[in-house]
């Protein structure tokens, strides 16, 4: 027999999925609208105008990939790297890796730096590297969640636009939880997904595109035989990949809105909505809002005893790798978060799997209450599996975080900025 989908309560405070806010939730459970529908044409138009802000840019190009982030990665690699052309992936985790390997079967010419796990590149190193292998593209995650560090991304696209590099960017860790100014920088690619800092699930994700990047994809742009009129481009050397050309995609975000997938409909609702939190709340302050609630867990973690990992100087606002201390069981401890407290934190990869959980504090979740909830949850699984931790430690010095900053001013150290407004 069959049961209605009926998934368990949960907090998720790993490195995301988080929990969605209720609204886009509600924007989710919206009637279905054709794709031509003046309605839904405008809702496109209207959404593009809001991640235009969400990003930073001016640029037209801004639409959303149906797909997770790793398809509006895919999108961007495939269609501005011809097979043969060059660049260049700085690597400093698991998602410089994904970068790579999709460049590499989108043929490529890959080549890579790489530095320790917990360190991020200096901009000399990378302009050391440009100079050595001039590539076409610089390809760099912002924030990889695998090891919470979060890349400096604002000298890069001086440093680009001297040596004639497109610069893009995978922001889908950090957009709206740390600072992105995607014109003020100079990147002229950025993709991204909703279920991180932007509160919500995975399943679209949104690109923009400056007018130089836009320009690589106008040489290999091709209208498909079958709504190809006229006039219409036929590149010899198209995209290759037909979902993920973006091309076509923004021929059908454009003034044609030339036939290519099915919007799909019920994530443009949710990116919409997400958009509209985030711009409702204000870039700053939610940025803010993440740097507090991910102070706040790294101090109560530090003040439970636990170590973390990597260069803190570079962290990612949004997410902390807590050391797992040798006498507990990391996937234990773990399992009674989940089981005993209906708390999810994150395990690790590669390198780091077995030494470290991944604690995040992102989008909805970046609250006051969830932190302290997580903490006196890690409390009592690491007490329970036998390891010792100083009483009310980490709540107590998250607290006095939020109280520190309620003194100085921040607008949602009472809580009142995500769980308060407007829901
Ligand atoms: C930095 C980064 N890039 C890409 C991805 C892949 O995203 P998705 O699983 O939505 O395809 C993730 C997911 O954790 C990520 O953290």
């Amino acid at each position: 027999m069959s049961h209605p989908v009926n998934p368990p309560a949960r907090l998720l405070m790993g490195p995301g999925p988080i929990d969605a806010d209720p609204r886009v939730l509600r924007a989710l459970s919206t009637p279905l609208v054709g794709q031509y529908d003046p309605w839904m044409t405008g809702t496109m138009t209207a959404t593009q105008a809001l991640y235009r802000d969400v990003f930073g840019t001016r640029n037209d190009a801004t639409v959303l990939v149906d797909g997770t982030s790793r398809a509006g990665i895919e999108a961007v690699l495939v269609s501005l790297l011809a097979p043969g052309d060059r660049v260049l992936v700085p690597v400093f985790g698991r998602f410089g890796h994904l970068l790579v390997e999709i460049a590499t079967r989108a043929g490529a010419e890959v080549h890579t730096i790489e530095t320790d796990w917990g360190q991020v590149f200096t901009p000399t190193a990378i302009e050391a590297a440009i100079v050595a292998t001039k590539p076409k593209v610089l390809a760099i995650v912002q924030g990889d969640t695998s090891t919470t560090m979060n890349q400096p991304l604002d000298e890069l696209g001086a440093i680009c636009e001297r040596h004639g590099v497109l610069l893009y960017t995978d922001a889908t860790a950090t957009v709206g939880g740390n600072p992105l100014e995607v014109d003020a920088w100079g990147i002229d690619a950025v993709s991204a997904g909703l279920q991180k800092c932007l509160g919500g699930p995975s399943g679209s994700a949104p690109v923009t595109l400056s007018p130089r990047a836009v320009a690589v994809l106008d040489g290999r742009r091709s209208v498909e035989a079958g709504i190809r009129e006229p006039g219409d481009d036929v590149s010899d050397d198209p995209i290759r990949s037909n979902y993920l050309d973006l091309a076509m995609i923004l021929d059908y975000w454009g003034p044609r809105r030339l036939n290519h997938h099915t919007e799909a409909a019920s994530m443009l609702y949710a990116a919409n909505e997400c958009a509209r939190i985030l711009l409702d709340e204000g870039r700053d302050q939610v940025v803010a809002r993440h740097e507090l609630a991910g102070r706040a867990m790294l101090t109560g973690v530090q003040a439970l005893g636990l170590g973390t990992f990597g260069d803190l100087a570079h962290r990612m606002h949004n997410v902390v790798a807590v050391e797992i201390p040798a006498d507990v069981e990391g996937d234990a401890v773990r399992g009674a978060m989940l089981t005993d407290h209906g708390i999810e934190i994150g395990t690790s990869f590669g390198p780091l799997h077995g030494r470290v959980w991944r604690i995040g504090t992102m989008g909805y979740n970046a609250r006051k209450d969830a932190v302290v909830t997580t903490l006196a949850a890690l409390e009592n699984a690491l007490r329970r599996a036998g390891h010792a931790v100083p009483q009310g430690g980490g709540v107590d010095a998250a607290l006095d975080v939020y109280a520190g900053a309620a003194g100085a001013g921040a607008a949602d150290a009472t809580n009142a900025g995500v769980a308060g407004a407007s829901r």
